[in-house]
């Protein structure tokens, strides 16, 4: 496998093909971070318009942390899954008071904010701070199961485990914040769940999967 030919033509289809995404304005980790716990759980249409409004009303960590709670729980609503809000909140409160409103910009104090799991702290560290570090999500494995031909079974944390590795070693060192964007895109509008298009895939000439006619079968997954 030809790392860097894979790196670079995914690159070159992101940087000519990049969705137009408000929180891709610049790599601010705050935006980053609220932008990637509303899209845990919401698509990316959905989460625009909230987006904005959020970013009007709480533009950075110190707005955040001294609002009233339901006045964020106002802004958020429609998005569901309040626990996200309320946890955000907390974790920007501890930022402003534990690191001088700076989002921690390593694994270990990233990681251990309230509602910062693998994949978000691997985002925001990638993203916003362009470290080389995995962001593993469903659609992330759904790409790389299909262009290893994985068959492990994706409902198994220690399969997440495994694509987190995987995704170590071929992440560009380069410019690894659009390495992990391009994925999400490629994810999103070409390495879909159902019917993808590989014909159009700038890296379908790495691809084991539709090599091999059997894109439509991968990821699996047990349980629903
Ligand atoms: N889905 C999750 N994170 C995303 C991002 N940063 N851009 C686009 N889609 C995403």
């Amino acid at each position: 496998f030809n790392s860097f030919g894979f790196q670079y033509d995914l690159l070159d289809w992101y940087y000519e093909n990049k969705r137009d995404l408000p929180w891709r304005q610049d790599q601010d980790p705050y935006k980053v971070w609220v932008s990637e716990i509303m899209l845990q759980q919401t698509k990316v249409d959905t989460v625009i318009p909230y987006f904005q409004k959020f970013m009007e009303k709480f533009p950075t960590v110190y707005e955040l942390a001294k609002a009233d709670e339901q006045e964020v729980l106002k802004t958020w609503e429609g998005l569901g899954y309040y626990s996200r809000a309320r946890n955000l909140q907390s974790a920007v409160k501890e930022v402003v008071e534990t690191y001088d409103g700076k989002v921690p910009d390593n694994p270990k104090e990233l990681g251990s904010l309230k509602g910062i799991g693998p994949y978000t702290k691997g985002a925001i560290l990638s993203i916003a701070y362009d470290l080389p570090e995995p962001a593993v999500d469903g659609n992330v494995m759904r790409v790389f199961s299909r262009v290893f031909k994985i068959e492990d079974d994706i409902a198994q944390l220690k399969t997440r485990k495994k694509f987190e590795e995987l995704v170590r070693e071929v992440i560009s060192k380069e410019d690894p914040s659009s390495f992990n964007q391009a994925i999400m895109d490629l994810g999103a509008t070409i390495c879909t769940p159902k019917s993808p298009a590989c014909l159009f895939c700038p890296v379908g000439e790495y691809c084991q999967a539709f090599a091999e006619g059997v894109q439509e079968e991968l990821p699996i997954k047990t349980k629903a």
